[in-house]
């Protein structure tokens, strides 16, 4: 039985998509068999960061409502061995999607990968108890910013109560230059926030934006320090 991972965060536009598009390819890189699920219903993105938007034939609405079979909505990666994407919908409403359809679909997903690594909404809306609903365990995505971290505060305490019990949080773009200046909050403001450990510190780099827009992940540059620190944090996340 695989791992399910949820990536949460309190605010929108801090990197979740970006997390879970290197996360997923650096951990099929180490050998691992990973499907990275969109779970921002009706608003998708991570079929765009891995450039898949063109072999969607069927989404987690179709699958949710029946339509067609789990193996079918699936999209392989033809760069990364093992990397697999389940689409969300996009522009269509998710009907009658309730926690025991997500629970299992999730426990189907667990069966066959080693680590099902999913890209939630950010915030606490009402899907989020659908979202992380049997996952073993949430990364909290936050920015060095006082609302980015009292928001990502608040989702790590609804997960809780959901009953996610393994949970940390990691930093993206960080520019290091600002740290220790009083200017925005640095790793110790962080710490102080969090009861949850960090699981690792991913810089502000304009190649990950570029990346990003060009659908491909930008670890796949093996020899760059981002696919080490990449790696780091799989290696810390995941052993
Ligand atoms: N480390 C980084 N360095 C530079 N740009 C980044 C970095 N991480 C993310 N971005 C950029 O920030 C923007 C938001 O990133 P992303 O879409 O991953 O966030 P998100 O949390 O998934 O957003 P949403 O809440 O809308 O789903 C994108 O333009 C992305 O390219
Ligand atoms: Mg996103």
């Amino acid at each position: 039985m695989g791992e399910a991972v949820l990536i949460a965060s309190g605010k929108g536009g801090v990197g979740k998509t970006t997390i879970a598009t290197n996360l997923g390819a650096t951990l099929a890189l180490r050998g691992a068999s990973v499907v990275l699920v969109d779970l921002n219903m009706s608003l998708r993105n991570l079929d765009l960061y891995l450039g898949l938007e063109n072999e969607i034939l069927f989404d987690m609405a179709d699958v949710l409502s029946g339509l067609c079979s789990i193996s079918k909505s699936l999209v392989r990666d033809p760069r990364f061995q093992g990397l697999y994407l389940l689409s969300g919908a996009q522009c269509k409403e998710v009907a009658g999607l309730t926690p025991a359809h997500m629970a299992a679909l999730i426990v189907q997903l667990k069966k066959r990968f080693d680590v099902v690594l999913a890209d939630g909404p950010s915030g606490v809306p009402e899907h989020l108890r659908c979202a992380a609903v049997n996952m073993d365990r949430a990364i909290v995505v936050v920015t060095p910013d006082h609302s980015s971290l009292r928001n990502g505060d608040m989702v790590d305490k609804k997960l809780q109560e959901i009953g996610v019990e393994n949970r940390c949080y990691l930093v993206n773009k960080v520019i290091p230059e600002l740290f220790g200046r009083n200017i925005v909050p640095d790793l110790e403001d962080m710490a102080g926030v969090f009861a949850t450990p960090m699981a690792g510190v991913v810089s502000y780099d304009e190649n990950v934006h570029i990346a990003n827009n060009r659908g491909y992940p930008i670890v796949s540059a093996r020899d760059s320090y981002i696919a080490g620190n990449f790696d780091r944090i799989a290696q810390k996340l995941f052993g």
